[in-house]
């Protein structure tokens, strides 16, 4: 069957599937299309409205759409801001197919007793995974030698053709010492790499209390350090900290001077932790090695971005949870969230644990 077919056929399915649910009292609105077993719980118990469509709701659509909704089961890019919180008072819960909920207005959702739930946990390793796969990309040139020779650039094998830099026997400095921070640090302790970890901005008052839990967990050899030790001492820097006001551009011009000319950055968590004109410049100055980049800053990144000239960026298109088992099991979590709280609970994983539900 080819593609457009098969896409019409999955189309007409999931119709006759949100169909047979349409005398529930609940609503849902589904900004983009998911998995169907998650889909099809959910119109078990709930009218699902799905947003049938590769791109995101425009926003007049999104609170259009999610005005009649008791619930929404949203994406990173659907913005939920205080004014879109305040135009729908019958929502009670926005599920977000995601850990990172920075495209929520956490204070002004808690405020007017709508629940945030999220994905944590599940994804960690994918996560982790291409985290490493764009460090060790970007380390060993794998994106640009594959370039180098669809351009038809190889000639030859040679002793100075595409030398990239070592990754085993390196030092890892991971910022953010969360559940991917440290899934990030296994894989590099298994390449062989010392990690030395910055907890990251809310807990950078605590680094004796960081080097105790470390030391008691046992789970690797990371040690803590000051952000700006972490810098100087790392030949790769991963970034692992949630977006917000704290952590935006955490990494600028004066963090990026603090780092190796030899150091590589990568980031699988969000674009704006980094000032990316100052990363663009820093890189075009010889200042800095390379970058391994899942996020950006906009999302897509514009196509004349200084930073896609690049040969020493590998960029990907924030893919970090993007695993057929992973991106399932997210959306099954986020249906679990909508579900707890139309029983009357707050969702199992909840990002405003202080709410006081509708
Ligand atoms: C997340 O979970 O926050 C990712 O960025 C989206 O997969």
């Amino acid at each position: 069957m080819k593609k457009q077919e098969r896409k019409r056929v999955a189309r007409v399915k999931r119709r006759g599937l949100l169909e047979r649910s349409a005398d529930a009292d609940l609503r849902v609105f589904v900004t983009r299309p998911i998995a169907e077993p998650p889909l099809r719980r959910l119109a078990a118990i709930a009218r699902v409205d799905l947003w049938d469509d590769e791109m995101p709701p425009p926003r007049a659509e999104l609170l259009a759409r999610a005005r009649p909704a008791n619930g929404v089961l949203s994406m990173v890019t659907d913005r939920f801001d205080a004014a879109a919180i305040r135009a729908l008072p019958g929502l009670r819960v926005i599920s977000n197919l995601a850990v990172g909920v920075d495209n929520i207005d956490l204070a002004a959702a808690t405020r007017a007793g709508v629940a945030v739930g999220h994905t944590p946990g599940i994804l960690t390793e994918t996560t982790a995974d291409l985290a490493f796969g764009l460090l060790m990309a970007a380390a060993r040139r794998i994106a640009e030698g594959d370039r180098y020779i669809r351009g038809g650039r190889w000639r030859t094998w040679g002793p100075k053709v595409m030398l990239g830099r070592d990754v085993h026997g390196t030092t890892l400095g991971i910022i953010g010492w969360g559940a991917i921070g440290q899934a990030m640090a296994r894989r590099a302790v298994g390449f062989g790499m010392r990690v030395v970890y910055f907890p990251g901005r809310s807990a950078t008052r605590s680094l004796r209390g960081a080097r105790a839990r470390a030391a008691g967990a046992g789970s690797s050899k990371a040690e803590p350090r000051s952000l700006h030790r972490l810098l100087a001492e790392s030949d790769f820097v991963s970034l692992h900290v949630p977006l917000t006001t704290a952590t935006y551009h955490m990494i600028g011009a004066a963090e990026l001077a603090a780092m190796k000319r030899t150091a590589i950055l990568v980031n699988t968590a969000r674009g704006a932790i980094v000032d990316s004109q100052a990363l663009a410049v820093a890189l075009r100055a010889g200042r800095l090695a390379g970058a391994g980049l899942d996020v950006t800053d906009p999302e897509p990144i514009g196509t004349d971005d200084p930073l896609l000239e690049l040969p020493n960026v590998v960029i990907t298109p924030h893919i970090g949870s993007a695993s057929h088992a992973t991106r399932l099991r997210m959306a099954e979590l986020a249906v679990d969230n909508l579900i707890d709280v139309f029983e009357g609970r707050r969702p199992r994983h909840c990002a405003n644990p202080a709410v006081r539900m509708r």
